[in-house]
């Protein structure tokens, strides 16, 4: 079986930043090992309030029996996890969706994070790593305290271009500003993949960007899962493509919308796309 749902005890669980926790916990060994963008739906609170498993990406595989996720308190369920302490013991479904592709033809990969966007965005890069690619990540964030993990990365020999809202730290501004600043002046020998991970404004400006240039890039979606398999069409995204109908399991239904555009499942089909594929004013 791909995924499956485990109790995980939590090994670690820090206030890395202002409202960003960083939790450690234990991955049992008859829990397939996640991919690069794979993520987990975790029940948050110690009894069924709030009763929705909330999405949470895979941070970092520590070792072969421990996994980290990196989450920013946003509402309720992230707040009832964020009180959860050690030895804790959490109710997880996954590894679920599908994750990062890194095409072979490639030399270079851009990364784009925006805030907590840089979650699985590590684990990404170390596998971009071992694969031998040359790798540049662009982060922002509305102030210094969203910018995260630059030493973990740096620790990985990337070259690092950061920029905030307010000017905080790295170069004031949009990270798709200095994104495209960097990308004017290609490299012709480069063979470049771009990888997207943030709020769905600076996703849809990344992939405009990568159009413009003719880079492909790959985007890691967000939207509100209730169940995360894939069953209760919550988490549905317009995309532009005509040639696949989305059909729910065992109901033998589908989802046309009324100009027959069709729509595809961010936590069974994602949450990683093709960003051309997305029709992002749907
Ligand atoms: C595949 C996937 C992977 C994710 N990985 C991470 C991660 O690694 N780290 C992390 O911090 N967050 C991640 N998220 C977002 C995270 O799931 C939400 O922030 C969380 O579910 C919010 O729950 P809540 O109860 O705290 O907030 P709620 O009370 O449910 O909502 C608070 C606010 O956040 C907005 N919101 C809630 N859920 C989402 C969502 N899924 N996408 C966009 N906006 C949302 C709501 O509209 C509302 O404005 C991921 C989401 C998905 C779909
Ligand atoms: S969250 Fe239920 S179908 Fe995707």
């Amino acid at each position: 079986m791909d995924s499956k749902q485990f109790i995980s005890t939590i090994k670690t669980h820090t206030e890395v930043s202002p409202d960003y926790f960083l939790l450690s916990m234990e991955l049992p060994s008859e829990v397939k090992r996640p991919k690069p963008g794979q993520f987990f739906m975790i029940k948050v609170g110690r009894n069924n309030d709030p009763l929705l498993r909330r999405p949470l990406s895979i941070h970092r595989l520590i070792s072969a029996d421990t996994v980290q996720i990196l989450y920013r308190v946003r509402g309720k369920g992230t707040r009832v996890l964020s009180k959860r302490v050690l030895g804790e013991r959490l109710d997880i479904l996954g590894p679920l969706g599908k994750g990062f592709e890194i095409p072979s033809q490639i030399n270079e990969a851009i990364l784009v994070a925006g805030g907590v966007g840089i979650a699985p965005l590590f684990p990404l890069a170390e596998e971009l790593k071992r694969a031998g690619k040359s790798i540049k990540l662009f982060i922002g964030g509305k102030n210094r305290e969203d910018i995260l993990c630059e030493d973990d990365f740096r620790s990985l020999g990337l070259e690092i271009y950061i920029s905030t809202e307010d000017g905080s730290y790295g170069k004031g501004g949009l990270v798709t500003d200095i994104l495209e600043d960097y990308i004017q002046t290609p490299d012709s020998r480069l063979q470049t993949q771009m990888y997207a991970c943030g709020p769905k404004l600076m996703l849809k400006v990344v992939s405009e960007i990568a159009r413009f240039y003719s880079l492909p890039c790959y985007v890691s979606l967000e939207e509100r899962m209730a169940c995360g398999i894939g069953a209760c069409l919550g988490c549905a995204v317009k995309t532009r493509v005509q040639s696949s109908e989305l059909r729910v399991k065992g109901k033998n239904s589908r989802l046309r919308t009324p100009d027959s555009r069709l729509y595809r499942l961010v936590c069974k089909d994602g949450p990683v796309f093709n960003a051309e594929e997305i029709d992002w004013d749907g």
